[in-house]
């Protein structure tokens, strides 16, 4: 059985989603292309192959042709999409953040409770990264005895132009905040946001440090700095009370030359996180084929975790002040 994908948003992600479908990812199809943008659609339907190239995201999940449904267009469609998706009874691939609004995921949630099961498999693929996995595995294992903190270092080259001061943390942060959960096996309770004195909070891609408390009393701090200008630069440490697992970027070169030895930074997330998109990609072929939902993904619950922690970290930037975290009770269809 070959699953019939339609991609919505041909972008950066849309493309490389649809790269990764077309060409490396064992029963499935690339079935239609759908972005805002014809002209892009064209492009990307005809790079790979797709069979159709559409302009309207909700006419692509409606079409008998259409199995399962890959969201990767900006991040104020995706919980109105995933909606139509849920109503039309097809599993979904949704690209991070569910919402930079706790309330709509919520209502994510409502529908994928109505209709008794989960549809929405969300894109935080450093659930498939083998270095998270480790860190994860070597706490479980006890190697490093219980955790006490956990220190998250994400940098990119250049902010983008639609990039607001508070993306730091509603876009960019919900990697962290997502996989510091996941690793740790616990819910947030409280959020506290620094920036460097002289700092403009509006300008795009100005860098904030974040402290998140959580419910085992483990620290979580994370710097966004978007604006790094260097290279992509993801680093983390997971500090136990008798060790640490340290993350190291996966470097396949070293270049020798005027009596140097370096290694290089890549422009963006793409090349450092290849193999976890890979995995989480072929989880959700999986998981459209046989309605099993994929053991390590996050799913809309996920989302909605990450997005009240964003919510209360905008509110501590503005306030300058710690904000507590208070969450909804879980449903049971997300009992872990
Ligand atoms: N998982 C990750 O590591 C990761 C990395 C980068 C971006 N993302 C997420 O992926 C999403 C896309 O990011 P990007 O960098 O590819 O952005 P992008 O701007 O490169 O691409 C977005 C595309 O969506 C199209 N679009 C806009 N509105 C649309 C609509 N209503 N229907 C169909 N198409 C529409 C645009 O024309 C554009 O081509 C964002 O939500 C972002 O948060 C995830």
């Amino acid at each position: 059985m070959t699953i019939k994908i339609a991609i919505i948003g041909a972008g950066l992600m849309g493309a490389d989603h649809a790269r990764l479908i077309a060409e490396d990812v064992p029963g499935a199809t690339l079935q239609v292309v759908c972005d805002a943008s014809l002209e892009r659609a064209l492009k990307v339907a005809d790079d790979y192959g797709a069979a159709h190239a559409l302009t309207d995201p909700l006419q692509a999940i409606l079409r008998d042709d259409v199995d399962a449904v890959l969201i990767a267009s900006p991040d104020e469609t995706h919980a109105p999409l995933s909606l139509a998706a849920i109503e039309a009874g097809k599993p979904v691939l949704c690209e991070k953040p569910l919402s930079q609004s706790s309330e709509e995921c919520l209502r994510v949630i409502k529908a994928e409770v109505s209709a008794g099961r989960q549809f929405i498999q969300l894109g935080f693929m450093r659930r498939y990264d083998q270095s998270y996995r480790e860190m994860k595995s070597a706490l479980g294992r006890g190697e490093i005895g219980d955790a006490v903190m956990m220190h998250n270092f994400h940098r990119n080259v250049e902010a983008p132009s639609n990039f607001t001061g508070q993306m730091a943390i509603t876009n960019s942060a919900p990697h962290e905040f997502d996989v510091a959960r996941f690793v740790l096996d616990a819910d947030y309770t409280a959020i506290s946001v620094f920036q460097p004195a002289g700092i403009d909070a509006s300008r795009t891609g100005a860098p904030v440090f974040m402290v998140v408390e959580n419910d085992k009393g483990q620290l979580v701090n994370i710097e966004i700095n978007n604006n790094a200008a260097y290279g992509y630069d993801v680093r983390g440490e997971l500090v136990g009370q008798k060790g640490s697992v340290f993350l190291n970027t996966p470097i396949h070169t070293t270049y020798n030359t005027n009596l140097t030895a370096t290694e290089r930074y890549a422009p963006d997330w793409r090349p450092r996180f290849a193999e976890a998109y890979r995995i989480q990609n072929k989880a959700f072929v999986e998981f459209a084929k046989t309605g099993k939902f994929p053991a390590i993904a996050a799913n809309s619950w996920d989302g909605y975790c990450a997005a009240i922690v964003a919510e209360a970290g905008v509110q501590a930037l503005v306030k300058r002040e710690r904000i507590a975290i208070t969450m909804v009770d879980r449903p049971n269809l997300y009992a872990r």
